[in-house]
């Protein structure tokens, strides 16, 4: 039809109720709402789809089934947030995530190279942050089951003394983050967690002054937010209380976020440092599931812009 508007592009959203009380997934919701307010705004026909609901298949060509339809029928851009702390739910999110790469559809929490490890597993991170100059604390990963125990080993002969953090290789939002203050918390921490499966590594709790988020779109830092825990916390996630303000990031650690965001082939990174001393420490890094709650002003906006922007580069290339 002549002058008819185009179509929006559709986005669907990916998420798993089933990792969260139902209050926190309540709460999750409206804070996800600024997010899928912005896209719609932006001109995305935004859909969010509970992981439960869905059924990957393969039948001439890769499908979504959701109900009686395909969510890959049309294409689309997916968003998926695959940390989860149910080994169930992780192989049916890697069936989900598969099945979406297969398509013409374009998923776009895949914003690295070699996005099933880089993408999401913390050691992996560090092994390449560390081989790109980036300071990495010392860390050990914990051997499974009965053999757990042998972390404790390495961590004495690799660890300096000292408190100790403890926390799983692809996890978010401070989940199961944990801070243990002496060798014999750390050793039933390691025993807990020995049956569970999770995957965890160890490394020296850096006492810091906060938690830097450095925002990398094109190659460029556009915007920095410091985190800091609250009071008698540890943590400086927002979603455990933390709370967060823009910040100008020092130039060493705009470069080396600028440098690893080159590194990752990443047009939309957030690189996270633990600021300690005089020189960043790396911590992880997130593509467009980073949030930016607490950013405000110009920085936010230029943040919001670099994603929509990223979105949209994204569905237009074929
Ligand atoms: N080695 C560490 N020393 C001190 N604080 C840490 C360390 N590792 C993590 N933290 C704190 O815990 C928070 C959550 O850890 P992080 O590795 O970012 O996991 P998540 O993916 O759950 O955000 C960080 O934002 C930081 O405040
Ligand atoms: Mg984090």
């Amino acid at each position: 039809m002549d002058g008819a508007e185009p179509a929006p592009t559709p986005l669907i959203w990916i998420t798993t109720p089933d990792n969260y009380d139902p209050h926190v997934q309540e709460q999750l919701k409206r804070e996800g709402a600024e997010r899928v307010d912005l896209l719609r705004a932006a001109g995305f026909d935004v859909r969010v789809v509970h992981s439960c609901d869905l059924v990957p298949a393969w039948n001439g060509r890769p499908r979504l089934l959701h109900g009686s339809g395909d969510l890959l029928a049309e294409r689309a851009g997916f968003i998926v947030t695959s940390w989860t702390w149910d080994p169930g739910i992780a192989r049916h999110l890697e069936a989900v995530v598969r099945t979406v790469r297969a398509s013409d559809s374009v998923l776009l929490t895949d914003g690295t190279i070699d996005p099933d490890g880089l993408g999401t597993d913390k050691l992996a991170m560090y092994h390449h942050a560390a081989s790109l100059g980036a300071t990495v604390l010392p860390t050990v990963s914990v051997p499974f089951g009965r053999y757990a125990r042998r972390a404790l080993d390495a961590v004495r002969s690799e660890l300096p003394e000292g408190a100790y953090v403890v926390k799983p290789r692809s996890m978010a939002m401070g989940f199961g983050v944990l801070k243990a203050e002496t060798p014999q918390h750390l050793a039933a921490t390691v025993d807990l967690l020995a049956p569970a499966g999770l995957g965890c590594l160890v490394q020296p709790h850096l006492p810091n002054t906060g938690d830097l988020r450095v925002y990398v779109h094109e190659g460029k830092a556009v915007a920095a937010q410091l985190r800091r825990p609250g009071e008698q916390a540890y943590l400086a996630n927002i979603s455990q209380g933390g709370s967060g303000s823009a910040y100008e990031p020092p130039e060493e650690t705009a470069a080396l976020s600028e440098l690893l965001a080159r590194s990752l082939d990443a047009d939309y990174l957030c690189v996270d440092w633990l600021l300690a001393g005089d020189r960043p420490v790396f911590n992880e890094w997130m593509t467009v599931l980073a949030g930016y709650k607490d950013l405000a002003g110009a920085p936010r906006l230029r943040v919001e812009g670099a994603l929509v922007d990223h979105i949209r580069r994204r569905l237009a290339a074929v």
